[in-house]
């Protein structure tokens, strides 16, 4: 009693409100439940895997990914001695759309990493890929659609970045 927190602890309106974000994402079981064109997507993103240069982790990961044109463009992790030098297959790729084709935007992109065992949970682009692929998406301006897949194995499909990155930080944000 007599403690300025106590008195504002009684005074104060409260009004905090709790944000629920959701997301979701679809999981198919095998290549054969695949819609055709998302196939195709993952297998060229699997045959960019194998070209990645990475041994230092001797983790490859292939990205591809599908312009609203047509035109697929692929990219592979390439390490570096200096690791922070290197990058992740979705920044190679994207970065590949956005010098060579800057006028379209990004439908899809299938992200593969080899592994030796390929029965678990597929792989996972990583925050600041998500985050990057998130501003493609806004320039864009429609959703692109991520598959995730290994060599083999279920594959997950989400709609839009916005269900991997909720929240995002945003270009909006820069202006004041
Ligand atoms: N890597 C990617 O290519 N994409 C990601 O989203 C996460 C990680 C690469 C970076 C590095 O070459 C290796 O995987 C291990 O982290």
């Amino acid at each position: 009693m007599g403690s300025p927190g106590f008195l504002s602890s009684i005074f104060v309106i409260q009004t905090m409100k709790k944000h629920i974000l959701t997301t979701s994402y679809s999981e198919y079981a095998s290549d054969a439940e695949l819609p055709g064109n998302d196939l195709e997507l993952l297998k060229t993103a699997r045959n960019a895997a194998k070209n990645a240069y990475a041994p230092y982790s001797k983790f490859q990961v292939g990205a591809a990914l599908k312009l609203e044109n047509g035109i697929v463009v692929i990219g592979n992790n390439q390490e570096n001695a200096a690791y922070p030098s290197g990058l992740c297959a979705e920044r190679v790729a994207i970065f590949s759309a956005g010098a060579n084709y800057p006028d379209y935007a990004v439908d899809a992109i299938a992200v593969c990493c080899v592994t030796e065992n390929n029965s678990g949970k597929p792989f996972s682009p990583c925050g600041a890929c998500r985050q990057v692929l998130g501003e493609y998406e806004n320039r864009g301006g429609k959703p692109m659609r991520i598959i995730l897949g290994g060599m083999k194995g279920p594959i997950f499909i989400i709609n839009s970045v916005k269900d991997l990155l909720p929240l995002a930080f945003e270009g909006e944000q820069l202006k004041k």
